[in-house]
């Protein structure tokens, strides 16, 4: 009989789902989220959003990948055959809408490594990363052709994926977690520990990070819905939920697992490197700003360029210590950005290969095959501006979307109390009641709520400025393009035997 592949140890499992949530999103996106949506005032909906969404969204993927045994489409499906579709909407929307471009920053991070060993960034960084490096088009639809350094950086990432990925969890992403995550926890305290160390830093961290500016958060003066919506967006991104991910990472658990605990470790820890990080951030700009003599606010760069603008500025200001310093906080970049994107790739390949029935390793080596090529249109000379559409696109909308729609099936077509039950089975922590109601009403409400601000937002201003074409077609039409996707594998059958549950002698394993 065949079996489901497991975690070899509990704490390989905790280091798998916390190196998928711990990403780019944690210093490159965080960053800047944090500073474009009032600073300090940032964490204030971002912690909401943690408490009312994604603790009980994670509690909620855990539980499903967990009780179903199977990834996102399988899961669904077990669930009720009808929402199969919703099932495929998750994965499909995170390798499309985010392995695809996400791959294509850990190249550019690979080749900020390498100027990194002689600053080749030179004074000007705003200057180099935009025309030099990217040598960015005048507009969205002028491609320009491909910038090769870039797509041998986002080559490179794929084939790390693909290696990873071909073996089972247990020696491919396990291990590599194993070693990644204590590695990046190390680095990421001495580059905090040395940033703040710098003269100017401390006091920008506190005047700009620690202080909440109360107006910016008001969700009903200008901007301050826009505010909330980013922090729900973050919140999804970061943990990767509405992925698929976790309920994958969580089917390959033995059937006595502590969901409530893991759900809880992996979102604390994950929210609290972003709360770290955002100190070397922070005090990083701020030390720069202070050499200068210009004040913060000019100092700081809004957008997906603030980790390869304003970072390469300040290193450039430090005393001492400049190469390795570059070399730590890219290499630390890598690092989470690999621990995730790995997960990106599992969620999509299993969910293949859960319903053909395919092997491991040819469906890992299609699909990044497949995401190498993808990847391509964000290499290109306007691949900034696409990569910015579609991650606004997918953010507020995709991930969202996937979130009311897991919380409807849980909370609805399962029932909550089923799924709480099955929680509770196996629980140190045990799950209040109030799981429930948060699942059945207050997270889906709240959910709701956001995609409306969005979408009002959407029709206030453009985004960035970008023409409705673009929009259209990089934003809306990326969204309908996984819908597309989805639509088109639910309509194959499953393969024989996929939808039936087995018992797996494996599952009353006690993961240590
Ligand atoms: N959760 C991953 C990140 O934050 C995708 O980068």
């Amino acid at each position: 009989m065949e079996q489901r592949a497991l975690w070899g140890s509990k704490i390989g499992f905790l280091l798998a789902a916390v190196g998928s949530a711990v990403g780019l999103g944690n210093i490159w996106r965080f960053g800047y989220m944090a500073y474009e949506n009032g600073g300090g005032a940032f964490l204030v909906p971002y912690s909401v959003a943690l408490v009312l969404a994604g603790i009980p969204l994670m509690v909620l993927e855990y539980a499903l990948g967990h009780m179903e045994k199977g990834s996102a489409p399988l899961a669904f499906t077990r669930v009720s055959s009808k929402w199969e579709s919703v099932g495929w909407w998750m994965p499909t929307i995170a390798f499309f809408g985010i392995n695809l471009f996400y791959a294509v920053v850990i190249g550019w991070c690979m080749n900020y490594f390498v100027f990194a060993f002689t600053q080749a960034w030179g004074a000007d960084t705003g200057a180099f990363f935009m025309h030099q490096f990217l040598q960015i088009s005048d507009d969205v639809f002028h491609f320009g052709g491909i910038r090769w350094p870039i797509l041998a950086g986002t080559l490179f990432t794929w084939l790390v994926c693909w290696a990873i990925c071909y073996r089972e969890v247990s020696h491919g992403i396990e291990k590599a977690s194993m070693i990644f995550m204590p590695l990046l926890v190390v680095l990421t305290l001495v580059l905090v520990g040395w940033s703040l160390q710098l003269p100017g830093a401390w006091e920008a961290v506190r005047a700009n990070y620690l202080t909440p500016h109360w107006d910016k958060i008001n969700p009903f003066t200008a901007g301050g819905g826009k505010v909330w919506v980013a922090a729900f967006g973050q919140i999804f991104f970061t943990l990767s939920l509405g992925f698929g991910i976790m309920i994958t990472y969580a089917s390959y658990l033995p059937k006595k697992t502590d969901i409530v605990t893991n759900a809880l470790i992996t979102s604390i820890l994950n929210c609290l490197y972003s709360f770290v990080t955002g100190f070397a951030v922070f005090g990083t700009i701020g030390f720069m700003a202070a050499q200068k003599g210009v004040p913060f606010a000019e100092a700081i760069k809004s957008g997906p360029g603030l980790a390869f603008v304003v970072y390469p500025e300040a290193i450039n200001q430090l005393p001492a210590g400049k190469t390795v310093f570059g070399l730590l906080f890219f290499l630390v970049l890598i690092m989470a950005g690999l621990s995730s994107a790995i997960s990106l790739v599992e969620a999509f390949c299993c969910a293949l290969m859960d319903k053909f029935d395919l092997p491991r390793g040819k469906t890992v080596t299609a699909v990044c095959v497949l995401g190498a090529l993808g990847s391509v249109i964000f290499t290109t000379r306007a691949g900034l501006y696409i990569l910015d559409i579609v991650d606004h696109f997918v953010n507020n909308y995709g991930l969202v979307s996937g979130g009311i729609i897991e919380c409807v099936l849980v909370g609805w077509v399962l029932k909550a109390a089923v799924a709480r039950r099955h929680v509770n089975n196996v629980a140190t922590l045990s799950l209040p009641a109030f799981w429930e109601v948060l699942i059945r009403y207050i997270t889906p409400t709240l959910l709701v709520v956001v995609l409306g601000f969005a979408l009002v937002n959407e029709f206030a201003t453009r985004y960035s400025g970008y023409s409705v074409s673009a929009l259209l077609l990089f934003g809306i039409g990326w969204l309908v393009l996984a819908l597309v996707i989805s639509l088109v594998l639910t309509r194959y059958t499953w393969a024989a035997g996929k939808l039936k549950r087995k018992h797996d002698p494996d599952d009353d394993q006690l993961l240590v």
